[in-house]
């Protein structure tokens, strides 16, 4: 396997592209299942996920060609409706296939996705609402069995918590169904608003498009015309990006960003004493003369990221005071804690609030990564301790990163990718 080994205590500098973001390309790749042609899509991080979706499509019969970030997928030729084990268990996210599937073939079996590092991630709220459409649903070894022989129905859908993915797999079903639905408290996270704005160009009329309340005229399985699209740029790899410039006090600006979706990071930046330049695609963070320690509450978007709490958990090791972040999203994204202490940092936790000692004196270490957000935690940390660290079991950072040891190498950071 695979590690990375940085050697701390070197200042950044240039600039860094950033990619296409996965957890847009991920539904937006589920819903070429509802096309009635092949579909581009460009700006595709060419990251393990992003592929696994991809095979996970072939095996149900589609086919497609990637090539420099652009995919062009027929689905046309789908002749199987059960999403496997084997695919479903490396990525969570195949549980998108489920409602496209039903909603196209009214049958599928999709495996349950199961748990991870983070947390339970049930997935109750996306087959609750299936049945308020009209769907039988099942669970048989380990499958989910999804029926819906005459189609779905429009229906209304009350999301009891608000679910990225449960959203976007009801948008995805209600867009084939027969009739209007009416989805409140759904997630309104820029991926999600993609989704339903390329949804929308197909010509489903959804209303409420960015708001917590979604209006969506079936098509009755009608198949739809899907344009070509390019992804949105990935937030959180940008934002990672900019707790790098942070953490190491450096000025460097990243490129091919959309700003707008930042806004939460950018402003707790700012608290803490970072300067920015902002431009059209472009960001730039400048050092802080005083960086100051802060408060966090991780919530749904446009709030503070989860997806972006154990980045900022490395950035307030080297603010001065305290800083406290709390986890309200998932049971269990504290796992960089350990890690982290290990090197060096003195974080103690409180149920899901963690409270850290800023000005910290790291040491270079050898480190576990656990999932893909506290890997890119565990880089930051190592960029500013001292010695050389060792980050272990990168294939996580490898699900969602693209080319993360090159990009940090050509920002001046000394890292390089080692084989264990
Ligand atoms: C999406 O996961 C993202 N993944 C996650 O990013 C992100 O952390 C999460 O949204 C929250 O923003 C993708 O988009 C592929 P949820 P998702 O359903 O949809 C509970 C990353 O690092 N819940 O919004 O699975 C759930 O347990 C990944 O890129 C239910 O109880 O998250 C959690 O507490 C990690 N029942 C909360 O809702 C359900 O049926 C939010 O989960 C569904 C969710």
């Amino acid at each position: 396997m695979d590690y990375l080994k940085i050697e701390g205590k070197n200042r950044l500098k240039g600039s860094v592209t950033i990619d296409g973001a996965k957890n847009a390309a991920l539904p937006l790749i589920a819903a070429t299942i509802l096309s009635k042609r092949s579909v581009t899509i460009d700006n595709l991080p060419p990251v393990n996920d992003i592929f696994t979706m991809l095979k996970l499509l072939e095996n149900l019969g589609a086919e497609y060609r990637f090539k420099d970030n652009k995919a062009t997928i027929d689905t046309t030729s789908i002749n199987n409706t059960t999403a496997k084990y084997d695919i479903v268990r490396k990525m969570r996210a195949s549980i998108l296939t489920l409602g496209p599937l039903l909603a196209r073939f009214g049958t599928c079996e999709v495996s349950l996705p199961g748990g991870c590092a983070i947390g339970q991630r049930p997935i109750d709220l996306h087959l609750k609402a299936l049945e308020m459409m009209g769907a039988k649903i099942e669970i048989k070894q380990g499958y989910v069995i999804a029926k819906a022989p005459n189609g779905l129905k429009g229906a209304t859908i009350v999301f009891d918590k608000i679910t990225v993915t449960g959203t976007e797999n009801i948008v995805m079903a209600a867009a084939l169904a027969d009739g209007e639905s009416r989805i409140i408290n759904a997630a309104k996270e820029p991926e999600v608003v993609q989704l339903c704005e390329v949804l929308n160009d197909a010509g489903i009329k959804i209303e409420g498009i960015g708001s917590d309340e979604l209006l969506i005229r079936g098509s009755d399985r009608e198949l739809l015309d899907i344009k070509d699209f390019t992804v949105i740029p990935d937030r959180i790899e940008a934002g990672t990006y900019l707790c790098a410039g942070a953490i190491t006090n450096s000025c460097i600006t990243l490129k091919k960003v959309n700003h707008a979706h930042l806004v939460s990071i950018i402003l707790k930046l700012q608290e803490m004493g970072y300067d920015f330049e902002i431009e059209k695609e472009q960001i730039t963070i400048k050092p802080a003369s005083r960086i100051k320690a802060f408060r966090i509450s991780t919530t749904e978007y446009p709030g503070f990221p989860t997806d972006m709490q154990a980045q900022f958990m490395a950035l307030s090791l080297i603010a001065k005071g305290t800083s406290t972040i709390e986890e309200r999203l998932f049971e269990n994204r504290f796992m960089h804690v350990s890690e982290l202490n290990r090197m060096g940092a003195n974080i103690t936790l409180n149920n899901h609030i963690a409270t850290i000692d800023g000005e910290a004196k790291l040491y270079g270490a050898d480190v576990m990564a656990t999932d893909l957000r506290a890997s890119s935690a565990l880089v930051l940390a190592a960029l500013i301790a001292d010695g050389v660290t060792k980050v272990h079991r990168i294939y996580h950072l490898d699900r969602g990163y693209v080319k993360l040891e090159e990009k940090l190498q050509k920002l001046g950071a000394k890292i390089e990718r080692m084989r264990e």
